[in-house]
């Protein structure tokens, strides 16, 4: 039987940083509220493309997986927040990477676009379609995020994280996974109209930032987390005993410690970054799951969890079984540039489109 393990992990953040402070500044807030609330201290913002960042972070997966960008079969880039709708984003991805040799999608399922694409991508493998995939989680949420609105602004930044997986005979890899979606309660989170939908024309500030009711996504993230969470610690065969690390979507602390909670997880098998970045939707668990790495939290035949949430409202977990290796064949120098534009200045272009009539 065909397995797919991942070989190579990494990540790419932009230098700018958004605190709590900046955004007290912006919209009535506190930090205190937002720590309190979120768990988010800060998060970052893009002053480039998002396959740039998504180009840095499979730069640093392609040199932990000690191979060349030739050498790829296929590109799945997840993301809720493209470059453009014809192409998909994953071509300007293969283009910058040079991946002469490999196919390229976008797969788009929010913030569980990465899960999504990840068990996409193993079930290729298994079915003999691809031996090398490059899977990237990237956004720029700050084009969808209106930084005048309080009760998005404070959750949303951008980043990208990558990971390579490659076909094994080893039994390693994808053991279960849950794709579920609520078709039905679109609205609780979405961008009204920002794509082909209802009557063309201009972006509208009025309908084209993120809307979200909170609380109610709050709940049902929770409860799809544990649930799915738990269905596929059980699909695998495991007990939740077993489990080493649960790598989580990070969008709420309190979300993430409530389906901990209810997995009866304790705290010290949780990954959490949320304090630093934010919501990157897609981005979060492949950063989450290259940083657990890089602090040596994850160690060799570890029984990993990915459990995501996000608009649609979808929902995906995977019970992954890792390989023998959890450090990096090689690395890369691959890096955003820096800029000497303030956070603000950053941010203008934003903050002018929808002071021009957003909520
Ligand atoms: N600063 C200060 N006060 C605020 C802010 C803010 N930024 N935002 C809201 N408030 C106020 C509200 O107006 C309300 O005031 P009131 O009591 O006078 O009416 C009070 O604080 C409480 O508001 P709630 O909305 O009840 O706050 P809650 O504790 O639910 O937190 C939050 C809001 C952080 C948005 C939370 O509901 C949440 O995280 N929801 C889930 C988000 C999520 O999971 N997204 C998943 C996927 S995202 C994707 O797919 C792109």
């Amino acid at each position: 039987m065909r397995y797919a393990e991942i070989t190579g992990w990494g990540k790419a953040l932009p230098p700018t940083v958004l605190t709590n402070a900046d955004l007290e500044q912006l919209v009535d807030t506190s930090d205190d509220w937002i720590t309190a609330r979120t768990g988010i201290k800060e998060r970052r913002i893009a002053n480039g493309e998002a396959t740039e960042m998504a180009e840095v972070a499979s730069r640093h997966a392609l040199a932990a997986a000690g191979l060349q960008s030739e050498q790829l079969d296929l590109i799945l880039l997840a993301t809720c927040s493209p470059e453009s709708l014809v192409p998909a984003s994953a071509s300007y991805l293969q283009a910058r990477l040079e991946a002469v040799n490999a196919g390229a999608m976008d797969l788009n399922a929010n913030c569980s676009g990465f899960v999504y694409s990840y068990v996409t991508a193993t079930a290729l493998i298994a079915a003999g379609v691809a031996d090398r995939i490059l899977v990237v989680g990237v956004e720029k949420l700050s084009f969808i995020t209106n930084y005048l609105d309080r009760n998005t602004a404070i959750l949303f930044g951008d980043g990208a994280g990558a990971v390579i997986i490659e076909a094994t005979e080893e039994p390693v890899g994808l053991m279960a996974s849950e794709l579920g979606v609520d078709g039905t309660t679109t609205e609780l989170l979405c961008t009204p109209v920002d794509g082909t939908r209802g009557v063309p024309g201009p972006r509208d500030p009025a309908t084209s930032s993120i809307t979200l009711q909170g609380q109610e996504v709050f709940r049902r993230a929770v409860r799809m987390m544990s649930e799915s969470g738990a269905a596929v610690v059980r699909d695998a065969g495991w007990d939740l005993d077993d489990v080493d690390l649960l790598v989580p979507h990070q969008a709420n602390q309190r979300i993430i410690d409530a389906a901990a909670r209810r997995l009866g997880l304790d705290s010290s098998k949780v990954f959490t970054n949320i304090h630093a970045y934010g919501n990157t939707s897609s981005a979060t668990v492949p950063i989450a799951l290259t940083e657990a790495l890089e602090q040596g939290r994850v160690a060799p035949g570890d029984k990993l969890v990915f459990a995501a949430f996000g608009g649609g409202l979808t929902w995906a977990a995977a019970a992954v079984q890792w390989g023998a290796r959890v450090e990096p064949i090689s690395t890369s120098d691959a890096a955003l540039p820096k800029t000497d534009k303030s956070v603000m200045e950053v941010l203008k272009p934003n903050l002018d489109f929808f002071q021009k009539g957003g909520r």
